[in-house]
């Protein structure tokens, strides 16, 4: 069987879509001020890709992940394994079925885990949450679940009994990344998974992400600011400043022949960026 599933829709569809951050500087009775973060954004994400978002600090790579997650109100279309959405406006006058089965398709990893993940509460009973929210399973159908997901993020069946002060920020990421993967979503919004994380912690999030596309067919939408970090990962890119996407292609075409002077510059302004010829594979893992 192929990687990639028959169904050639896209699993993510952004269109023309454009937000503004409406906010009263003076107090509640201040003049309003709008900000404009999204300007026309278009992208779209197939079935099973890695797809990396990159672009410098503000630029509002979170804004379009909070966008797609329905968390903020935007004008445009965004479609989510076919599943139209209208911004916030819409969406509060939506059925909460509707919003059960955005969560269902969609869900995400953020940069700070220790922020994400309950304290209090036991890695288990963590893992299980969006189990018993959407009341799917019995109790001992949800134990399974939780103790296949621990396997699949890489963590053996001692951290059940964990609480998250007990981890490392590496491990608190698997704990975070397994919560989101609960539901069986289809697509995940890493929003700086990594940024937060020791390079080689990071590294094997990274891996571990790319194991569970492999596995799981999952599609990823990968948000840094490093364009290193996107190239290792990604299938797919798109370059994003001051709200707009700039250019968007697959990495190899990114990589050596980026055609906005602005993704130039950010290559030139990677370090680690391996070097390579179009003929030295650089990311030999895609031949796996
Ligand atoms: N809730 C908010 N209210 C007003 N402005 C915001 C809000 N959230 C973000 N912004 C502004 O929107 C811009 C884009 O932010 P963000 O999407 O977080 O950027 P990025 O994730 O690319 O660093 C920034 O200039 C930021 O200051
Ligand atoms: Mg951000």
């Amino acid at each position: 069987m192929g990687k990639y599933p028959l169904d050639a829709s896209p699993i993510l569809s952004v269109k023309d879509v454009s937000n503004a951050y409406i906010s009263r500087r003076y107090g509640a009775f201040g003049k309003k001020e709008e900000k404009k973060v999204l300007n026309h954004v278009s992208l779209e994400i197939a079935r099973g890709e890695l797809f990396g978002l990159v672009g410098e600090s503000g630029c509002g790579k979170t804004t379009l992940g909070k966008c797609i997650l329905g968390l903020i109100d935007y004008e445009g279309e965004i479609t989510i394994d076919g599943l139209k959405s209208g911004g916030m406006r819409a969406a509060r006058y939506q059925r909460s079925s509707l919003r059960r089965t955005r969560a269902v398709k969609v869900q995400a990893v953020f940069q700070n885990p220790a922020g994400a993940l309950n304290p209090v509460m036991r890695v288990g009973w963590l893992l299980e949450e969006p189990l018993r929210v959407h009341a799917i399973g019995t109790k001992a159908e949800r134990e399974k679940q939780v103790d296949e997901m621990l396997d699949l993020v890489g963590l053996d069946l001692s951290y059940k009994k964990r609480k998250p002060r007990e981890l490392s920020s590496g491990q608190k990421q698997r704990v975070s990344i397994g919560c989101a993967l609960m539901l069986r979503p289809k697509l995940i919004i890493a929003d700086e998974p990594v940024s937060a994380l020791d390079v080689s912690v990071g590294a094997q999030i990274l891996n571990l992400l790319r194991d569970l596309n492999r596995k799981l067919g999952l599609s990823l939408l990968f948000i840094s600011h490093n364009l290193s970090l996107v190239y290792y990962l990604c299938d797919k890119i798109a370059v994003m400043r001051k709200g707009e996407i700039l250019e968007q292609g697959t990495a190899e075409d990114i990589y050596s022949n980026p055609q906005n002077a602005y993704t130039r510059e950010l290559l030139k302004a990677v370090p680690g960026l391996p070097v390579g010829t179009p003929d030295t594979p650089l990311r030999d893992y895609r031949a796996l």
